[in-house]
């Protein structure tokens, strides 16, 4: 049984991109579990957990459909045979696009590589670095906080992590803009095709290169410890594994942490109560980076396949379906959250579910909130107050990630 309603997802919606939030509320209220565009749509806190926590569904579907797309538009794109089968071997490489029991192998050999001691020995360098951004912004007067830290920091931090040379900065953030549609393979052309393979082959032939020197002289860097990892029984990631696992580790995490940084900086400059708030005490930043990411969350959808049914507090999905988890909707649902619709930094942990659930969950989560934690304290230890300084506008190329795209802000 479906809730019925007629309230169907639709975020081509004018006034979806810049506020989804009264769209979900509908969905939650009136249409909870429902079929739009060839999909099962869900948006209550329990039933996305449920879905995501769900062991027998599957993530195999997006390396399918990217399989489809490159066999589909290839012949009539000048792509070489090999680059294509990189761009289905990244997908199929990535722990998020992985099933078990391959999930298991992967998640084993990566997981520790993003743990304590990684950003243990990162935060020091993210905090100079946000420093350095946050400071240049001030001194400036105000600009896009988009493009002068939002951007530029994740960036700076995940090319640090790896060991990378700052020069390549620029590289990897174009290659990594044009890789990026491999998560959402609907919106490839014939005509990004050509770009997207060659942007993953530069991409690979640098690490490649790096990897190389790594395995003869390890560093303290997050690809010497991918390098260094090793299952109970030996088992390790080879040469391109080790690649694709590094180019998904940009892909996975630059949008998405430069989506947090803007959100979060917007919703702090539309709420300066909450903003006041951290600047009094800014042991406070862990626990309101939290409520930052359930309050507008940087990844909004996601999605499954089903195996066999699942049932929900008030439906049943199918075996075989495709179910689209709206996170975003879920972090704003009143039987998880009180008031949810209130930003509240002090507000006690909450089982957001910014970072995913179960299985899947975000292996750099901690990474991430590690960003947002220093930059926000760089931000907010400025003399003078930060504002809004004009309109703000929202990213259009993705359906899955939410994130201001231009944010012009001042001091005063
Ligand atoms: C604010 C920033 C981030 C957000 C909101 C975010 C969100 C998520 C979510 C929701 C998932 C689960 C997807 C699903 O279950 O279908 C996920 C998985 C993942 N994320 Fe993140 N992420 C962020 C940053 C990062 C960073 C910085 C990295 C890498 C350094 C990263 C790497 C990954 C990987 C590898 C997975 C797959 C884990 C698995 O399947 O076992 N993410 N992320």
């Amino acid at each position: 049984m479906t809730a019925s309603g007629t309230v169907r997802f639709n975020p081509f919606d004018p006034g979806f991109r810049a506020d989804p939030y009264p769209h979900y509320r509908a969905l939650r209220e009136q249409a909870p579990v429902h079929r739009a565009l060839g999909q099962w749509v869900l948006t209550r806190h329990a039933d996305v957990t449920v879905v995501l926590r769900d062991r027998s569904t599957s993530v195999g579907l997006i390396p399918d459909l990217v399989d489809r797309q490159t066999e589909r538009l290839g012949p009539a794109a000048p792509v070489a045979p090999g680059s294509l089968a990189r761009i289905g071997r990244l997908a199929r490489t990535s722990l998020v696009f992985t099933d078990a029991p391959g999930h298991g192998r992967l998640r084993a050999l990566t997981g520790r590589a993003f743990g304590p001691r990684t950003l243990g020995a990162l935060r020091p360098r993210a905090t100079a670095a946000a420093r350095r951004l946050a400071t240049a912004l001030r001194l400036a007067g105000g600009g896009d906080a988009v493009a002068d830290l939002a951007a530029p920091l994740p960036l700076a931090v995940l090319t640090d992590a790896l060991g990378l040379p700052p020069a390549l900065r620029g590289d990897l953030a174009a290659w990594t803009h044009r890789i990026r549609f491999l998560l959402e393979p609907g919106l490839l052309t014939a005509a990004d095709l050509p770009d997207v393979a060659a942007a993953l082959d530069a991409f690979a032939a640098t690490l490649h290169e790096v990897v190389a020197t790594r395995r003869r002289d390890p560093g303290e860097d997050l690809l010497s410890a991918l390098a260094a990892a090793r299952t109970p029984d030996g088992d390790r990631l080879d040469d391109e594994e080790l690649v694709l696992v590094a180019i998904m580790t940009f892909v996975a995490g630059l949008e998405t942490t430069a989506a947090l940084l803007g959100n979060g900086l917007h919703a702090l400059l539309t709420h300066p109560d909450q903003a006041a708030l951290l600047r009094a005490d800014p042991r406070r930043l862990p626990a309101a980076v939290a409520e930052l990411l359930r309050f507008d969350s940087p990844l909004q959808l996601t999605r499954r396949a089903t195996t066999r049914e699942i049932p929900l507090a008030d439906a049943v999905v199918p075996g075989g379906a495709q179910v689209l988890l709206c996170l975003g909707a879920a972090n704003r649902d009143p039987e998880a959250f009180d008031d949810p619709d209130v930003l509240d930094v002090t507000r006690a942990p909450t089982a957001h579910l910014a970072y995913g659930r179960g299985l899947h969950g975000c292996v750099g989560a901690a990474l991430a909130s590690l960003v947002a934690e220093v930059a926000l304290h760089a931000l907010l230890v400025l003399p003078g107050t930060l504002r809004l300084d004009g309109p703000v506008s929202w990213q259009e190329h993705s359906r899955i990630v939410r994130g201001v795209a231009r944010l012009p802000v001042a001091f005063r």
